[in-house]
């Protein structure tokens, strides 16, 4: 039976969340607008007033925002990049920049801030948390995967596709003109990329950053490899470890084969977000609502196994070990099965 509750009659909801900011800063990554669309419904759904400032905290800095209601976030659920745009903002890393900063929230009389980016990003919504008292919850919206403590960030496996589907044509060629390829993958110091690349496809060899490797085992490898009737050499080598020119030279004077260097570079920022990734940015952009409605601040939001938790800002930006270990055991896999 359908009940009517007149008890609920003339409640008032407190909340002390009237007014929310949402910026994203940093490198863009896939997803970052399905997570502004969903800090702004999840907000509007609880009648909290949105502003989404520009350019990350440039708009902060210069008072540069746009009120946005539900309406304004139609149709970006499944586009990449991010239309309030992003910048890594030097004058925000100044005492000056935050207090400027600092000001335009408290001029518009703005609650508490969603900052959707990675740790650089992270490094600031700390600092001016602590420095000027403000309320704010992290999003991690980078392709890196290298915020601690969360099994995923937003857009890393939009990226990690992206890069795969140019690894599977770059294959054809390599098998076709039996070369050898290196192919430089995005990440900074983060083996995330390069090894998830490389086991999914199929890649002789993976050069990451905490990887103690030697180039000679590596053109060893090729020429065994060459002698058991391997025609085609992929190396994935993520960019925080060498640049994939300097690697392509010493291959090909060690090994005398023809070698060609590919860099994919910011290819693997762009393009429509993947389910994934609008499933992730959905479920964060709300729970980092929820967290500034339940007063918390100078938290990430973050998923393991599945369930989504806070996390101190400040060991979301340190490194996770845990993850360089899982990383390495992929590493090891996809040496096994590349012989
Ligand atoms: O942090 C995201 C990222 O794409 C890294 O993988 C890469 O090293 C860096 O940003 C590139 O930054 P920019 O776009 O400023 O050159």
């Amino acid at each position: 039976m359908l009940r009517f509750n007149v008890t609920c009659r003339g409640k008032k909801r407190i909340n002390a969340m009237k007014r929310i900011g949402v910026l994203t800063s940093g490198g863009d990554a896939p997803g970052m607008n399905a997570c502004i669309r969903s800090v702004v419904r999840s907000a509007v759904y609880r009648k909290i007033e949105v502003f989404g400032f520009y350019k990350g905290y440039e708009g902060l800095i210069n008072n540069s925002f746009e009120k946005m209601g539900a309406r304004s976030v139609s149709n970006i659920l499944s586009k990449g990049g991010t239309i309030l745009k992003t910048a890594r903002s030097s004058e925000f890393r100044t005492p000056e920049g935050r207090i400027k900063a600092a000001r335009t929230l408290k001029r518009n009389r703005i609650d508490g801030l969603v900052v959707i980016g990675g740790n650089g990003s992270y490094m600031g919504a700390h600092v001016l948390a602590e420095e000027h008292n403000i309320k704010v919850i992290g999003a991690p919206g980078t392709i890196d995967n290298d915020i601690h403590d969360t099994d995923y960030t937003i857009g890393a496996s939009t990226a990690l596709n992206t890069a795969l589907d140019a690894i599977d044509k770059i294959r054809d060629t390599v098998t076709s003109m039996e070369r050898i390829y290196v192919v430089e993958v995005m990440g900074r110091k983060e083996a995330f990329l390069a090894i998830r690349v490389g086991l999914a496809g199929g890649a002789e060899d993976i050069l990451y950053p905490s990887n103690d490797y030697q180039m000679c085992d590596i053109c060893d490898d090729i020429i065994a490899g060459r002698k058991k009737g391997k025609v085609s050499w992929i190396v994935v080598v993520s960019e925080g470890a060498a640049k994939a020119s300097d690697v392509s030279e010493l291959i090909k004077e060690e090994t005398g084969f023809e070698v060609r260097p590919i860099v994919l570079g910011h290819v693997q920022r762009g393009g429509s977000p993947e389910a994934f990734d609008r499933i992730l940015a959905s479920r964060m952009g709300a729970k980092a609502v929820e967290a500034l409605v339940a007063g918390e601040t100078d938290k990430s939001v973050g998923i393991r196994s599945d369930e989504m938790c806070l996390i101190p800002l400040t060991k979301a930006y340190t490194v996770d070990k845990k993850k360089a270990k899982l990383e390495k055991e992929l590493y090891d896999l996809t040496k096994i099965l590349a012989i």
